[in-house]
């Protein structure tokens, strides 16, 4: 069966890293997820004070910065590195969940990512999440799938996975900060995050985890 690109876009907290990896595993394709990489981009602005402000500061801070992934034989998970360093665990903290969708709506920053993305669907069998993956990353991707769901079952989502990670938020905090990168995401001047015409929209709200992977496993086997 030929191979193919699989673009997995919707809002935070819908599901689509968990599904995306899961799909991944079903066809033995590779997964990649883009927010980890914003992510990782956004500790390293914190970490060294970078200037968001400062084009000049931005790009070199971009030109030291190398993401990649790695496999962790005990979980069985892609794990994310910056220079060298795991730092699955703290890119996924509320600290920087509060900074990333000001980092993503870089310019400068999206130039660079985008780039990065674009080279790893060189060779297909990819499902790769994001914002902007249908629109802007692989336009031409065989799938695209748009996940969305209703706002307080994402906020209660969010909520449970962070509890799984050990980390006690406040309901309202989750959602607070939801609101924020959503709006955010979907106003930015740069590849906002929309729904492609020829997306295919999933709403997992009413929707069991099992459920949502088989409907893209589906559609992936009906394009392949
Ligand atoms: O997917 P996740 O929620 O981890 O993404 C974190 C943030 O990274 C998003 O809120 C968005 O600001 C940014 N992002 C983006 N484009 C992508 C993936 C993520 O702008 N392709």
């Amino acid at each position: 069966m030929k191979k193919i690109i699989i673009a997995i876009d919707g809002y935070s907290a819908c599901g689509k890293s968990s599904t995306a990896k899961q799909v991944a595993s079903k066809l033995n394709y590779r997964y990649v997820d883009t927010g980890a990489m914003y992510r990782a981009v956004t500790l390293y602005f914190m970490e060294n004070y970078i200037d968001k402000t400062n084009p000049k500061s931005v790009e070199k801070a971009l030109d030291k910065i190398e993401i990649t992934f790695h496999h962790n034989e005990h979980t069985g998970q892609s794990e994310t590195y910056l220079n060298g360093l795991n730092v699955e665990k703290r890119i996924r903290e509320m600290e920087i969940s509060q900074n990333v969708s000001e980092v993503s709506a870089i310019k400068a920053v999206r130039i660079d990512l985008v780039k990065q993305q674009q080279k790893m669907g060189r060779s297909k069998g990819l499902v790769m999440d994001g914002r902007d993956i249908g629109s802007v990353v692989f336009p031409e991707a065989e799938l695209k799938i748009f996940m969305t769901a209703d706002f307080d079952v994402r906020a209660e989502r969010r909520q449970k996975e962070l509890f799984d990670k050990d980390q006690l938020v406040d309901l309202d905090d989750v959602k607070a900060n939801l609101k924020q990168r959503d709006t955010i995401d979907t106003t930015r001047a740069e590849s906002p995050l929309t729904r492609p015409e020829d997306s295919v929209e999933i709403d997992t709200t009413h929707m069991f985890f099992e459920e949502q992977v088989d409907r893209i496993v589906q559609l992936a086997d009906s394009r392949a």
